[in-house]
């Protein structure tokens, strides 16, 4: 495994590396301090910054670094295609209190990829070359890239591969998939090892880390630093403490319905936006239930209930009811799935237009 000495002190030395995943519209300062209390990651990410000819920072995304309560490095994660904007922001960046700034070579979606930014830029090595170039003449700091395998194929992989040791990145998390895999394909786990052979700088391993099981079978076949995990801690905010507590030989902690139901409360208090129709607060609780839904019942009928609600009282009696015990008292004792119950997705048959929306 490459030296992590450039990276911040993680949580609990000698252990692999965790980082919860970017997510444009879900992981911001109230979604970070959720999570934090129920066992941070070593390492936060900002939700992008969109880069552009006279862009400025983000008010909202700029919060998840100056009030940053976690007691966790934050990352500010950069996207753009004007490389002297991507200069001028990660220098004003740079004056607050990050970890680094990390570049998006990633993004999948095509209202990103089409103006070649995100993942559109995984086309063209050359200009990677020459941003990767500036940035590093640029960031004092560290300099880190999260990117996927490719757009629709791997044939640049390798020579991106060699951009990061080049210009000395000091992190690189890799999605195991294309561009145009998006967000369902198998990840490429083998792809994700050759990267781990073929860089100087740790990697983390992204792309399906379910559990802490998951983690430890993704690290092993990987021989990452680290992994990063996104929409499975959206479902499992324990999941970075169960990671840790697996990866250093103990029991996984098994957590009891009531206490996913107490996670969901301190979501809807967090994001609490009392000045948005109700229409819209329940569909903002809806998208973190449909992944949270997926660990509760086999049969996925807390899911279908939950999506037919209108209102916050239907919603959360729901919660209740599927939570508390009150459906499931034939089995009063039933816990938390540590692993999504198969065929239930996230929502069926489609994307979730908020994932298709974003990165
Ligand atoms: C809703 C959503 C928003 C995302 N936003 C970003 C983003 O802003 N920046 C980024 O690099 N990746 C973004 N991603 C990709 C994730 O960081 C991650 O690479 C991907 O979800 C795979 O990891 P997972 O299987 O653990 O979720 C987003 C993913 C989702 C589902």
């Amino acid at each position: 495994m490459p030296p992590v000495h450039r990276l911040p002190l993680p949580l609990a030395p000698g252990l692999p590396l965790t980082a919860l995943a970017p997510m444009q519209d879900v992981t911001d300062l109230r979604f970070m301090s959720v999570i934090a209390h129920y066992g941070s990651p070593d390492y936060f990410f900002t939700e992008y910054f969109r880069v552009y000819a006279n862009s400025g920072l983000h008010k909202n995304i700029l919060r998840s670094i100056t009030e940053n309560a976690t007691d966790r490095p934050v990352f500010a994660q950069l996207i753009g295609e004007s490389i002297p904007d991507l200069v001028r922001v990660a220098g004003e960046l740079s004056q607050y209190p990050i970890a680094g700034i990390d570049l998006n070579l990633g993004c999948p979606a095509p209202r990103i990829y089409r103006k070649n930014v995100g993942g559109g830029l995984l086309r063209d090595p050359d200009k990677i070359d020459h941003m990767l170039g500036e940035l590093r003449k640029a960031v004092a700091g560290r300099l880190t890239v999260k990117m996927r395998l490719g757009f629709d194929d791997t044939a640049n992989f390798d020579r991106i591969l060699d951009l990061i040791n080049r210009h000395n990145i000091d992190l690189l998390s890799l999605h195991g998939r294309t561009v145009k895999e998006m967000y369902h394909s198998d990840v490429h786990y083998d792809l994700i090892a050759h990267a781990v052979q073929r860089v100087q700088c740790p990697v983390f391993a992204n792309g399906n880390v379910t559990s802490a099981f998951a983690a430890a079978a993704v690290l092993a076949q990987t021989r990452a630093a680290g992994v990063m995990i996104g929409r499975a801690a959206i479902r499992n905010p324990w999941i970075f403490h169960q990671t840790r507590q697996h990866l250093s030989g103990q029991p996984v902690s098994t957590i009891a319905l009531p206490a996913v139901r107490g996670y969901i409360e301190r979501l809807r208090c967090a994001t609490a936006m009392p000045s948005i129709p109700e229409r819209a607060r329940v569909n903002h609780m809806k998208m973190y239930l449909n992944y949270i839904g997926q660990g509760v019942d086999v049969t996925g009928a807390f899911l279908s209930e939950m999506r037919h609600a209108h209102t916050e009282a239907e919603l959360f009696g729901a919660c209740d009811r599927h939570l508390l015990g009150e459906t499931n008292r034939s089995q009063p004792n039933q816990t938390f799935a540590i692993e999504p119950y198969p065929g239930l997705a996230a929502r069926p048959n489609r994307e979730p237009t908020h994932v298709l929306k974003a990165c």
